[in-house]
């Protein structure tokens, strides 16, 4: 899959330049063959592009407006599954490591929900596009405080821990992409496209091993419901339509 950065608006020339070094991509100045996707930034904020399926809707993640925006804002302990699953209650707000940080809007959920959240994402491109979209959100007067909350890295999760061995979360979390029809909280179009961006994430159950000695309290893994288990038998499940949560708890 290759991608590029274009530059469709000069305004942007100088972040579009940035960004081209930072993730290693050539920057170009108008579409042709070479490349599969588009990463383009304007007055709305960096967007991914396809140049190979018209059907594909640009991508481009936003905590300030739109349906994501408007469900956080609306998010309380009593409704979201993950609350549940995180067992966020009044007094109860863990700092949390995200490590499949992805469109990041679990993590952002978490932190709606008042929890801390560190969140790492190795895809360059999809760092890039959260990176952004944090940048913009911390601009905006109404998820200003919102993002004080979180942290995004650009890393694996694996090396990410035997870069930080002494680290203790009180909880982890990780969402890997499932490699079949999986249903996650996104519009069915994006995720065709995020998917063909970061593939199925088949090694998953590695990270599962490198978080082991991370957490104080908890692991939560996100499975579509009747996917098989990423590893051995949980402490317990939460079920829901169309996901379920495994509960790793740390012996106490
Ligand atoms: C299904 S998405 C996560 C969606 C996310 N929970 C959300 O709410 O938007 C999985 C993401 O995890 C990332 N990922 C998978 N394995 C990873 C690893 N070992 N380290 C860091 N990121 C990883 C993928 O690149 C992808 O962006």
């Amino acid at each position: 899959m290759t991608v590029a950065i274009l530059i469709k608006n000069t305004q942007f020339l100088e972040k579009s330049q940035r960004l081209a070094e930072s993730i290693k991509q050539p920057l170009v100045e108008s579409i042709t063959d070479d490349y599969h996707y588009y990463l383009v930034y304007s007055s709305a904020g960096l967007t991914l592009e396809s140049n190979i399926d018209d059907g594909f809707k640009p991508l481009l993640i936003d905590f300030t407006h739109g349906k994501t925006a408007q469900r956080l804002q609306q998010a309380s302990i009593r409704k979201e599954a993950i609350a549940k699953a995180f067992s966020l209650h009044k007094g109860k707000r863990p700092y949390i490591l995200d490590c499949t940080a992805g469109l990041g809007r679990d993590a952002m959920l978490l932190a709606k929900l008042g929890c801390r959240v560190d969140m790492i994402e190795r895809s360059p491109i999809v760092h890039a596009l959260l990176a952004d979209a944090l940048e913009r959100a911390r601009e905006e007067p109404n998820t200003m405080e919102l993002t004080k909350q979180v942290q995004l890295y650009h890393d694996d999760a694996q090396s990410y821990f035997e870069k930080h061995p002494n680290t203790h979360y009180d909880a982890i979390y990780l969402d890997p992409m499932f490699p079949e029809k999986k249903k996650c909280a996104l519009a069915q179009k994006e995720m065709q496209l995020f998917k063909k961006l970061v593939g199925a994430d088949l090694d998953a159950h590695l990270i599962f091993a490198a978080c082991q000695n991370h957490y104080k309290d908890r692991l939560v893994i996100k499975r579509p419901r009747l996917a098989p288990l990423l590893a051995q038998q949980p402490s317990y499940q939460l079920s829901g339509k169309a996901n379920r949560f495994d509960i790793y708890l740390t012996a106490s």
